[in-house]
């Protein structure tokens, strides 16, 4: 492709004409009413940037450390599934994108790809696996997280505000379904739990599925067995924050999966402050959900995350230009976070602090 985008923004309306009808809904979609959704984006914009002047940069870079590993850039792609729908490419587009750009990805378990391939096609740059608990239990998920380690991720991320699927309007009157040929590769040989038909009167969720689901004390398990440090995605309280650190987690990520799961939640911007405050450091907070700008990035980092994630603007740049146009929205991100820097006048990520903020609310 000879014309590239000029802005991320141009991305966002390519993808949504490229794509059909079903993964369109699929990528873009909230649940409920989509508050949530537009709360992600529209609260960045209640925190204003307090500039210093005639600061000396010299020097200065965007480069930071996470989990032993660095980064050109605070900025890692978020575990978004099924990414051949987007692109046939999928997952290794993403990972080349990624190790680019030098920023880190996260490879969700419904990866269309098997992991391995995908680890490969990062050639050593910051790779971490996405889980759910698997309903199997402790020896499944143990398994799953034993496979990412032989595939050479350096961390499990367990995501855990999805016990079950949110409602996501657009795509179910999208009637979308998986395409013959995509699916979740990974977990094709982890054993999945059988029921036993409903009795009458019995609840799917409540009688069924919540015997399979994980309390904190699996992840205490999870923490201490796994061959790999874990990180927590999806925490939006400070109690649950305190709760992931006494359990061993060693980062976590401030997230409401993108507005797709519990419709009325707070946005994850607005939701930070309070659990960096709690976590005081013990652990990197990361968080996701709106990241749209890399002033979004800054102000994420002045408000206490250490990284960002980053999820339907990486999958419009790989809708729209494979592993090149994922690359441009990720260097885009990088350029104006490092814009954003030198005119907020920080030196260096460390230098972005609560002090370069300011609450409108
Ligand atoms: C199409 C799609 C699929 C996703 N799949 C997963 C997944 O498999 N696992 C997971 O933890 N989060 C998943 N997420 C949530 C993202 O990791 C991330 O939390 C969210 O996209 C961040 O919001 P943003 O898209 O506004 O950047 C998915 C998000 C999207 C858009």
């Amino acid at each position: 492709m000879t014309d590239q985008p000029a802005l991320l923004e141009t991305y966002r309306i390519l993808a949504a004409e490229r794509l059909a009808a079903g993964p369109l809904a699929f990528l873009n979609g909230g649940s409920g009413a989509c508050v949530t959704q537009r709360a992600n984006q529209t609260d960045f914009d209640d925190i204003a940037i307090l500039p210093r002047v005639l600061r000396d940069l010299r020097g200065g870079g965007t480069a930071v450390r996470m989990l032993a590993q660095t980064l050109d850039a605070p900025i890692l792609v978020a575990p978004v599934a099924y990414q051949t729908l987007f692109a046939p490419q999928g997952e290794p587009a993403t990972a080349i994108a990624a190790a680019a750009q030098g920023v880190g990805m996260v490879l969700s378990c419904q990866s269309a790809t098997p992991m391995a391939v995908v680890q490969q096609a990062g050639e050593g740059n910051l790779a971490w696996f996405q889980l759910y608990w698997q309903g199997a239990g402790r020896g499944a998920t143990m398994d799953l997280a034993q496979a990412a380690a032989d595939a050479g991720f350096g961390a499990l991320v367990l995501t855990v505000d999805a016990p079950v699927n949110g409602v996501r309007d657009a795509e179910v009157a999208s009637g979308f379904r998986l395409p013959p040929g995509v699916g979740a590769v990974n977990l094709a040989n982890v054993p999945q739990p059988k029921f036993a038909p409903l009795e009458t009167g019995e609840s799917l969720l409540f009688d069924r599925v919540a015997s399979c689901l994980p309390t904190w004390e699996d992840v205490a398990w999870l923490c201490d067995n796994a061959p790999l440090p874990v990180v927590i995605k999806g925490v939006l309280s400070p109690a649950d924050a305190s709760l992931a650190v006494a359990a061993g987690a060693a980062a976590l990520v401030v997230s409401n999966h993108g507005g797709r799961v519990l419709d009325g939640v707070p946005a994850a911007i607005t939701a930070l402050p309070a659990i960096a405050d709690k976590v005081q450091g013990a652990i990197p907070v990361l968080m996701d959900s709106g990241i749209r700008r890399g002033s979004d990035i800054f102000k994420a980092l002045a408000l206490g995350a250490s990284a960002v994630l980053v999820g339907r603007p990486v999958m419009w740049g790989l809708a729209v230009n494979g592993a090149q146009g994922a690359s441009h929205v990720l260097r885009m991100l990088r350029d104006e976070l490092e814009v954003t820097m030198m005119l907020a006048g920080c030196r260096t990520i460390a230098d972005i602090s609560r002090d370069c903020v300011h609450l409108n609310r």
